[in-house]
C-alpha cells in the first residue's frame, strides 16, 4: 500500500512566535521524508524476494517500517496539536488532566519539563490516553517507535532539533514555551473524546462462575493489613502440592477432593476466600460449595501466582 500525505493541520501563519518558515522546513523536509521513507520501504516489503533474501533483511525492513510509520503519524499530530491559543482548555478535557495529574498546572510543568529534559537530544513528548487505565500519561518516546503500547497520544510535541533549529538555535526553551503558546485545546479535547470510545483490553471471563463472587489479591492484601479475620483456604490440587515450594503467608492448604473432611472446621461468623494456582477452577468451584453450604466465600482471582506478583508475602510450604 501507499500510505497518503495529509495536509498541513496548523495554518502557519497564525501561530504566535513559531513562524511559517519553520513549519514549511519541518513538513516539507521532515514529515515528508518520513513519508517518502514509508512509502519506499512498504515497496520494499511488498516486493521482498522471501526465496533469495534472509529473513534477517526482511526484520531489518520492518523496523525500519515502525519508525517511518510512527513518525509519519506523530508529525502529523504534531502539526494537529498546534494552532490554538494555548491557554483556555475544555472543561471535559481540564478535568480529565486535574483527575489524572492533579491540576491543569502540574500537568503543564510535567509535559514542558520533559522536553527541558530532551533539549539538546532529540524524541518526543506526548500526552497520551490508555484505554487499560482509562487515564491520560505524558511520555517520552525517544525514538519513533517507542509509543506506549496500546495507547493512543492526543498532543505531540517534537523534540528533534529539526523542529527549532532553524528558528530558535540552542534555545529550545523559547520552542517550548512558543509550542505551548499554540496548543489547540478543542482540537487535543475531539481527539481524547475519540481516544476514551477504544475498550479496554478484555478482562478474564469465566461465565462458570459468574454467580460466584471474587476478591482481589490487593484487596485480601488489605484485609489482612487492617486485620480483618478471614479465613484464607489454599486449595491446589494435591498433585500440585508436590512441587510447590512455598505458600500465602496466613493461608492454610486444603485439599480440596477431601472438603467433607475439613468444612466442619471452618467458621461461619468469618468471610473465607480461597484460591488455587491460577485462579481458574479449583479456587472457584471450592467457593462455589462453600456458599451452597452457607459459607460467606470468595475466591482469590489469579490465585497463588497472582498473590506473588503482588510480592505478597509467602512462607515455606512443607
Ligand atoms: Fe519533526
Amino acid at each position: 500500500m501507499r500510505y497518503q500525505l495529509v495536509p498541513l493541520y496548523c495554518r502557519p501563519w497564525t501561530l504566535n512566535g513559531i513562524s511559517p518558515r519553520l513549519i514549511e522546513s519541518h513538513y516539507e523536509n521532515n514529515y515528508g521524508s518520513a513519508l517518502n521513507r514509508l512509502n519506499a520501504i512498504s515497496e520494499e516489503i511488498e516486493q521482498f524476494d522471501f526465496g533469495n533474501a534472509s529473513d534477517l533483511s526482511l526484520a531489518r525492513l520492518k523496523r525500519d517500517e515502525i519508525a517511518a510509520l510512527n513518525s509519519t503519524l506523530l508529525h502529523e499530530l504534531y502539526f494537529a496539536s498546534l494552532g490554538g491559543d494555548g491557554r483556555v482548555l475544555p472543561d471535559a478535557l481540564a478535568n480529565a488532566i486535574a483527575k489524572d495529574f492533579g491540576s491543569v498546572d502540574r500537568w503543564r510543568r510535567e509535559f514542558a519539563g520533559i522536553a527541558n529534559g530532551l533539549a539538546g537530544g532529540s524524541g518526543w513528548v506526548l500526552l497520551t490516553y490508555v484505554p487499560r487505565d482509562g487515564r491520560l500519561v505524558n511520555q517520552i518516546a525517544s525514538e519513533h517507535d517507542q509509543c506506549i503500547a496500546g495507547g493512543m497520544p492526543i498532543l505531540a510535541l517534537d523534540m528533534y532539533e529539526h523542529a527549532y533549529h532553524l528558528e530558535f538555535g540552542a534555545n529550545a526553551n523559547a520552542y517550548i514555551a512558543a509550542f505551548m503558546r499554540n496548543i489547540d485545546w478543542p482540537a487535543v479535547k475531539l481527539r481524547y473524546e475519540d481516544a476514551i470510545k477504544v475498550a479496554p483490553p478484555r478482562p478474564l471471563e469465566q461465565k462458570e462462575f459468574a454467580d460466584t463472587p471474587s476478591v482481589s489479591v490487593e484487596e485480601v492484601r488489605e484485609m489482612l493489613k487492617s486485620g480483618t479475620p478471614v479465613q484464607i483456604i489454599d486449595t491446589r490440587p494435591k498433585h500440585y502440592t508436590t512441587k510447590a515450594q512455598d505458600i500465602m503467608e496466613g493461608a492454610v492448604w486444603r485439599d480440596p477432593e477431601r472438603l467433607d473432611d475439613w468444612i466442619g472446621t471452618l467458621s461461619k461468623t468469618e468471610p473465607v476466600v480461597t484460591f488455587c494456582v491460577y485462579g481458574f477452577h479449583i479456587g472457584c468451584q471450592t467457593a462455589s460449595a462453600l456458599r451452597k453450604a452457607g459459607f460467606d466465600a470468595r475466591y482469590m482471582s489469579g490465585g497463588h501466582f497472582a498473590w506473588k506478583a503482588i510480592k505478597g508475602p509467602v512462607r515455606l510450604f512443607e
